[in-house]
């Protein structure tokens, strides 16, 4: 097997028109070089500021390998911070979220953190005279990810100084936030709820690839979407469709109508299951994606 991190031309060998080799799905080296050169200098989906309503409020996630914390600050501005602690490196804070307070508190030594990652104090603060630990990087407290955007309070995130800036590496794929926000008939979403969590043993670009992979819904998901158009079926005459039969149903739908959705291939590895019809607002059940006309692939369930 090929150590793809000293071999540049195997690397590149790993893709060719019209096929793909598997390391690129099993290789540790492959997902190693992933974690440091593609998670690194892309801007990566961290949370959405719904999420941390409070001063204080925080939110833990990854980027790539690396553990960040979303925090609303003491002054309300959403900030992302490296979830590590610069004294000896402990994750900082350990739950998936909560409020934290004023305060983050590292479970190791207890040095004492603001919501925007600078160091507040230190327990015998007197045990480092003339160490020189004022000049040094931990001092500066946890360190804050230096690239941070908010798109319509979906927060976005970029580890490294290099890689496109945001607006041209999502470019026209941000219409896909665009058509989901502007579904919400005040103007914005809001994460409600506990998270529906997935482990997937698998590696991560079979997940992003079946996001757009259109041909295994009426087959893989039968089971679950067959039962709520069944159901459906079966209510009177006139009963207004449930929101999830209408997320349900459209699974169930033959090829044709996903031939018709609007998908869309954006560059920088950007994909969108698009939306070929309009939206508009419809009697009581929420918002609905359009049909007729500007929507000929639609079979209704
Ligand atoms: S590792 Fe955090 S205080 Fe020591």
């Amino acid at each position: 097997m090929p150590d793809y991190s000293a071999n540049a031309e195997a690397l590149r060998d790993l893709v060719r028109e019209g096929e793909v080799h598997r390391d690129v799905y099993t290789d540790p080296g492959v997902f190693a070089l992933e974690m440091e050169r593609l998670f690194a200098n892309t801007w990566v989906y961290v949370g959405h500021a719904s999420q941390v309503p409070n001063q204080g409020d925080y939110y833990t996630t990854t980027i790539g390998a690396q553990p960040v914390v979303m925090v609303r600050d003491h002054t309300g501005v959403v900030r992302v911070l490296h979830n590590r602690c610069p004294h000896k490196g402990t994750k900082v804070a350990s739950e998936l979220c909560g409020n934290t307070g004023r305060l983050f508190r590292c479970p190791y030594h207890g040095w004492a953190f603001r919501t925007d990652g600078k160091l507040h104090s230190i327990p015998l603060k007197e045990g480092y005279a003339a160490t020189g630990l004022e000049n040094t990087e931990a001092a500066q407290g946890m360190t804050p990810v230096r690239h941070v955007r908010e798109y319509r309070e979906f927060v976005f995130a970029k580890l490294a100084d290099g890689g496109l800036a945001f607006e041209a590496y999502f470019g026209e794929s941000l219409s896909s936030l665009d058509n989901m926000v502007d579904r919400s008939p005040v103007g914005r979403l809001e994460v409600a709820g506990a998270v529906l969590r997935y482990m997937h043993r698998c590696n991560w670009k079979m997940l992003v690839e079946n996001l757009t992979d259109t041909c295994h819904p009426m087959i893989a998901h039968e089971s679950s979407a067959g039962t709520a158009t069944r159901l459906w079926k079966q209510q009177p005459e006139g009963t207004p469709r449930h929101p999830a039969v209408e997320i349900y149903a459209p699974f169930m739908s033959p090829y044709s109508f996903y031939e018709s959705m609007g998908i869309r291939v954006w560059p920088n590895g950007h994909g969108h299951t698009g939306v070929a019809g309009r939206v508009f607002r419809d009697d009581g059940c929420g918002l609905r994606r359009g049909t007729g006309e500007d929507d000929p692939g639609h079979q209704p369930a």
